[in-house]
């Protein structure tokens, strides 16, 4: 039988994840059906419980659900444990499900592959949402010589800079110093085309910036901005949505489809 695989969200339509694992599936030979199911409001574990009962064997899981998939999941990886957030389920043989977080891994994958130095860098994370937090274990891994939270409600930043105590602090936008070796934009205000209120100064100053969205054109206002004023590289968040769907699609699969391959294909 056809094994079955799906993505979990509100709103649904747009989500790439059904081409993706798709295009995946084809290219690694693997015998599969990936779909995507709109959550409604308080029937994420309904849901779930359905999808597994009638032979799912995993999924995705996006927003507004990843706190949900978390409070579901049977037993968490330490990426799962850390974002406080699952992006990915997997129905193991003992039948208990498995929740991982492969968002922070994704963006790693995409960082490396586009030349972005971590160990030893400055690293400026700008947000202090569940994006900040489910990409700060797998940044501290690579051995950055800081990491700066800065974000427009500065509690918050301060909050998950807490989560580690003397290797990651809290900054306000406006104290910001222009020192920083790479920006990461995590808050989600180029979805409205806005800039996260970083001073051209403290932007300027890096040589590699990078935005957790995307847009199809392949820039965002924050990596427009960040290239006009001679930042050396600046690169939207899809290299790390097809970072994220691999590490999903091995956790499920056990192989591993070509990054190179996909982005090729999705961003042509
Ligand atoms: P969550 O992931 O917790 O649901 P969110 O509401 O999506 O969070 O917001 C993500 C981050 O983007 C937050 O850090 C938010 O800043 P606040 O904590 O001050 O709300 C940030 N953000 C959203 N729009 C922004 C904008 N236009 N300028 C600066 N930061 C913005």
């Amino acid at each position: 039988m056809t094994d079955k695989y799906l993505v979990f969200g509100n709103p649904i339509a747009h989500s790439m994840s059904p081409d993706l694992h798709t295009f995946f599936a084809d290219s690694t030979n693997q015998d599969l059906v990936y779909d995507r199911e709109l959550v409604e409001d308080g029937c994420f574990n309904l849901q779930a419980d359905r999808f597994f009962d009638n032979g799912g064997r995993g999924c995705n899981i996006t927003v507004p659900c990843k706190l949900d998939a978390y409070n579901y999941a049977d037993t968490l990886s330490e990426y799962a444990k850390a974002a406080g957030a699952v992006n990915t389920l997997k129905k193991m043989e003992d039948g208990t499900i498995y929740g991982d977080n492969t968002d922070g891994r994704g963006l790693v994958y995409d960082l490396k592959r586009l030349g972005c130095v971590l160990k030893g860098a400055k690293v400026l994370i700008i947000g202090a949402g569940g994006a900040t937090q489910g990409i700060l274990k797998p940044i501290l891994e690579e051995e950055p010589e800081s990491i700066t939270i800065a974000n427009r409600t500065f509690e918050k930043a301060q909050k998950l800079s807490l989560l580690y105590k003397d290797r990651v602090d809290a900054c306000a936008l406006a104290d910001l110093e222009a020192k920083y070796d790479v920006i990461i934009n995590a808050t989600s205000a180029s979805l409205k085309d806005e800039l996260p209120g970083v001073s051209d100064e403290v932007l300027k100053a890096a040589s590699f910036a990078y935005d957790l969205m995307y847009r199809k054109e392949g820039q965002t206002v924050f990596t427009k901005k960040a290239l006009d004023l001679g930042v050396a590289k600046a690169h939207d968040g899809f290299g790390m949505l097809i970072g994220q769907a691999i590490l999903s699609f091995e956790l499920w699969r056990g192989v591993k489809p070509s990054f190179e391959d996909v982005i090729r294909k999705f961003r042509s």
